[in-house]
């Protein structure tokens, strides 16, 4: 297996809305190894999330090269960076994106089930998944019936459920009290000893803590003298 999992070199993105662009990422590079659990800080708007839709393959950068499990993405186009995604990267969001008017269970298996999986064997790993996130119980229930640490561990599952080896969360604890925030930084850090590279965004010192190594941006740019545990 390689041990590198990602492998960005001197990625740039800007952004034009309104006839005013915006330096989202400046020349950023960054190698993860695999099984990293890597956080990101730094100031509301300096280009974390657009850092980690590149590092996930949702944003292509504009400039710099982007190496995804061994692969170069960088020439994929939107069709090709979609299969490529598909079972290697989850992601994690603030607000949970769970879809409402299916149960926890589905949602959990939505990934598999695009992936050709049949019924029985999704259905048998999500409600797995759901127990490892302490949510079994609640399989058979809608999102909004769940309270937000509750729909976070379910995402959770849910990024779990489709093996894919790289995690990448955008403030996972964001909209938590601090009490579901815990639980949910207890499974995050626990991510790594199952194979996983996790990369997580986020203002929660106590959440980077945990981190294995920790980067901080400004001004899309890495910062100087970041921590490399
Ligand atoms: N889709 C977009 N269109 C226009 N500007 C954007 C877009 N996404 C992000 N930006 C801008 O890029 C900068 C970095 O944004 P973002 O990556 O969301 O920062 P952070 O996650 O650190 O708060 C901000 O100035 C933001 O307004
Ligand atoms: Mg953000």
């Amino acid at each position: 297996m390689n041990a590198i999992a990602i492998e960005l070199t001197e990625i740039s993105k800007t952004f034009l809305a309104d006839d005013v662009q915006t330096s989202a990422v400046d020349g950023v590079s960054l190698t993860v190894q695999t099984g990293e659990f890597l956080a990101i800080t730094g100031p509301s708007g300096c280009g974390k999330s657009t850092l980690l839709s590149i590092l996930g393959l949702l944003e292509t950068p504009d400039r710099g090269n982007v190496r995804i499990l061994g692969e170069d993405c960088t020439a994929k186009n939107e069709n090709e960076l979609a299969l490529f995604r598909r079972g290697r990267v989850s992601f994690v969001f603030q607000s949970f994106n769970l879809i409402d008017d299916m149960s926890i269970v589905e949602n959990t298996e939505i990934g598999l089930k695009y992936r050709g999986v049949k019924p029985a064997l999704r259905r048998k790993i999500a409600l797995d998944m759901l127990d490892w996130v302490g949510l079994a119980h609640r399989a058979k229930h809608r999102p909004g019936q769940l309270s937000g640490g509750q729909q976070q561990r379910a995402a959770l599952a849910r990024a779990l459920a489709s093996d894919a080896r790289l995690i990448l969360a955008d403030e996972p604890t964001g909209n938590l009290d601090s009490k579901s925030g815990e639980a949910v930084m207890d499974l995050l850090g626990s991510l790594p000893a199952r194979g996983k590279t996790l990369i997580v965004v986020t203002h929660s010192l106590e959440l980077a803590s945990r981190a294995t190594r920790r980067i901080a941006m400004l001004d899309g740019r890495l910062e100087v003298g970041n921590d490399s545990v």
